[in-house]
């Protein structure tokens, strides 16, 4: 379980989180929602140990976790799914599948064995070079990619970006059959689509803050996106 208290981080002396809350837990995905510029991948670099957080506290699974490395964190079961996806395209597939299990050392064959039994398609295409898959596959390599550290808590940052219908449905899929494994998922999303269909829980950010959060089926519904998106 991921538990966020009043975080605050930014870039050089701009804040951009003022006194965040937030928690994701197993069986219950938390949606993260806000206007472009708002912070939301500011929050998944703090938490990821990309960015270093200038006060506030970032437990998972109650051990703090808020001053070590990202490399660190990976091991304690942390992995994200980065915006853009930053597939390898000039390397395979499955290099980029090992390469998702590095820092927590080599990947056993039974790794590998089971992201390309949840992806199919990866192991049809194991030895072509990323950069030739399609916006979907490559969304579901980057996904398989960060399953390969064997992650307790999944961070995903707009992963329907660019994508088509289609293969936002495949992406919702397959983040609700690894929530149903167990793992906790934190999901950064615009599209409301994607958020109804995998979020139980949401948080609407604004202002650096998480201004609204509650049951995904209320908040969703609720106006308050929207009204996140106009400022208000
Ligand atoms: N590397 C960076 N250096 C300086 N400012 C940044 C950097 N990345 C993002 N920002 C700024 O931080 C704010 C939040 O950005 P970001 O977290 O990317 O928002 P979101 O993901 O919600 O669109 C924006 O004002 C953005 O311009
Ligand atoms: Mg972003």
């Amino acid at each position: 379980m991921l538990e966020i208290s009043d975080l605050r981080a930014g870039y050089g002396r701009m804040a951009v989180l003022h006194g965040l809350d937030l928690t994701a837990m197993p069986g219950r995905p938390t949606v993260v929602m806000g206007a472009n510029g708002v912070g939301k991948t500011t929050l998944c670099r703090a938490i990821t140990g990309l960015i270093p957080v200038w006060s506030g506290g970032i437990r998972l699974d109650g051990h703090d976790i808020t001053c070590l490395s990202p490399a660190q964190r990976v091991r304690r079961g942390i992995a994200l799914v980065p915006e853009g996806r930053q597939v390898f395209p000039d390397m395979t597939v499955r290099d980029n599948l090992r390469l998702g299990a590095y820092l927590r050392g080599e990947p056993g064959p039974s790794d590998l064995e089971q992201v390309e039994a949840l992806f199919p398609i990866l192991a049809d295409r194991r030895r072509q070079t990323a950069g030739l898959l399609s916006g979907g596959e490559q969304q579901m390599l980057a996904l398989a990619r960060a399953l390969m550290s064997r992650p307790r808590l999944l961070i995903l940052d707009e992963p329907s970006q660019g994508l088509a219908p289609k293969a936002v449905a495949q992406v919702a899929e397959a983040v609700q059959r690894i929530s149903e494994s167990g793992v906790a998922i934190l999901l950064v999303e615009q599209n409301m689509t994607l958020a109804e269909t995998v979020g139980e829980w949401a948080v609407v950010l604004q202002g650096g803050r998480a201004e609204v959060e509650g049951p995904a089926s209320t908040v969703l519904k609720s106006g308050a996106v929207e009204a996140s998106y106009l400022g208000h």
